[in-house]
């Protein structure tokens, strides 16, 4: 039996609690939260649990084997690194860090002691999304010129991070996952009307090798919930909304048809049209789960196989490393930044 702290029992911590606690491999044995009414919340549900404001009575305790982290971003290194230092085995939530040198020292750390640290980052155990992953891996939509991600909601206002680190964090951890690499660079620009200092809107662009763009619109402050993301490549186009539980994903057999090379010049909309394939559109039957109970899964199989996760803490300081860049670029009136220095 691996048992799991859940450090945070905020609006996401209670999903963690929720999933260690069903699966018959962990037991929750300690939930941390230094709000007290969110601990007596949880108290009549979870009676074998033990209970406290004070992370450092779960990470002290020899009996722990391993610490979840659903904390404000801001807080995730210094708990997570308190963890590790005591030997647990750690699942933070996106973002791992503040900042890349943070994350960097959590894997550091996590490495050194042999110890599993993982990511949050959801989307990797979304079988909608991996699904995708493979039909690019495949070659199935052919080179890929751009994704454009949209995602957006009125609330929940964050006050430790921006609209980029909390939404646009998740698209970036897709993307990466699908392009299988880094952006090179970032521009973004956003907008703060609520806090001050804290954007709620974030339009950002990121350049991958071979002239991908990866367009991204995360937002707080905007009347509809969207979850939308299209992929238009060469020889197909894709949209995922993962709000369609039923049917996330459509498949366009639309392109630009070589067709239009075979035209000496193109003088009429007719012979324009000619140029463009329009085929079918299909929806793939994706056996959809929760992606989190899936999550949950993976971190105990990996301390129980030693195993990398996909979203270890590299990949999770991949992913901070490109909302640093666009931090700067937004310092700098949307200016291209490079994302590895
Ligand atoms: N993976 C996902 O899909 C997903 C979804 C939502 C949130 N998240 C992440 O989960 C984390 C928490 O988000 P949330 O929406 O639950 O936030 P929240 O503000 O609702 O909850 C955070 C909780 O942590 C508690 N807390 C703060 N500092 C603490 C400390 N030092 N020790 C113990 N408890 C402390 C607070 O009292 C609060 O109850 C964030 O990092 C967020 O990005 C991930």
């Amino acid at each position: 039996m691996i048992r799991v702290a859940v450090v945070g029992a905020g609006h996401w911590g209670p999903n963690l609690i929720r999933n260690f606690h069903d699966e018959s491999r962990s037991d929750v044995t300690w939930v941390i939260d230094t709000n007290a009414a969110r601990i007596d919340q949880l108290r009549e549900r979870y009676p074998n649990a033990r209970m406290s404001p004070d992370a450092g009575d779960a990470l002290s305790d020899p009996q722990v084997d391993a610490v979840v982290v659903s904390t404000p971003t801001i807080t995730h290194y210094e708990i997570a690194r308190r963890a590790l230092r005591q030997d647990k085995h750690v699942l933070v939530e996106k973002p791992v860090a503040a900042s890349c040198k943070q994350a960097n020292e959590l894997c550091d750390l996590a490495e050194s002691r042999g110890r599993i640290l993982m990511v949050g980052h959801t989307f990797l155990y979304n079988s909608a999304v991996r699904w995708v992953q493979k039909y690019i891996e495949a070659g199935d939509l052919g080179r890929i010129y751009y994704i454009s991600m949209v995602r957006t909601n009125l609330g929940p206002i964050r006050m430790d991070v921006n609209a980029a680190w909390d939404l646009a964090s998740h698209d970036i951890s897709i993307a990466n996952h699908w392009l299988g690499a880094e952006p090179q660079s970032a521009a973004a620009t956003g907008g703060n009307w609520i806090n001050p200092g804290i954007q709620d809107a974030v339009f950002s662009t990121l350049r991958y090798s071979d002239d991908v763009l990866v367009h991204l619109h995360a937002s707080w402050l905007n009347p509809r919930k969207a979850r939308d993301i299209t992929v238009v490549g060469a020889k197909r186009m894709l949209t995922f909304n993962d709000l369609d539980i039923t049917e996330p994903i459509r498949i366009y057999d639309k392109k630009v048809s070589d067709e239009r090379t075979q035209v000496e010049f193109i003088d009429s909309i007719a012979s324009f049209r000619a140029s463009v394939r329009e085929g079918d559109i299909t929806i793939p039957r994706v056996t959809l789960a929760e992606p989190l109970k899936t999550q949950c899964g993976r971190f105990l199989d990996h301390i129980q196989d030693g195993g990398r996760p996909d979203s270890d803490g590299r990949f999770g300081a991949a992913v901070v490393r490109v909302l640093e860049a666009m931090e700067r670029s937004m310092q700098n009136a949307g200016r291209e930044e490079r994302v590895v220095l």
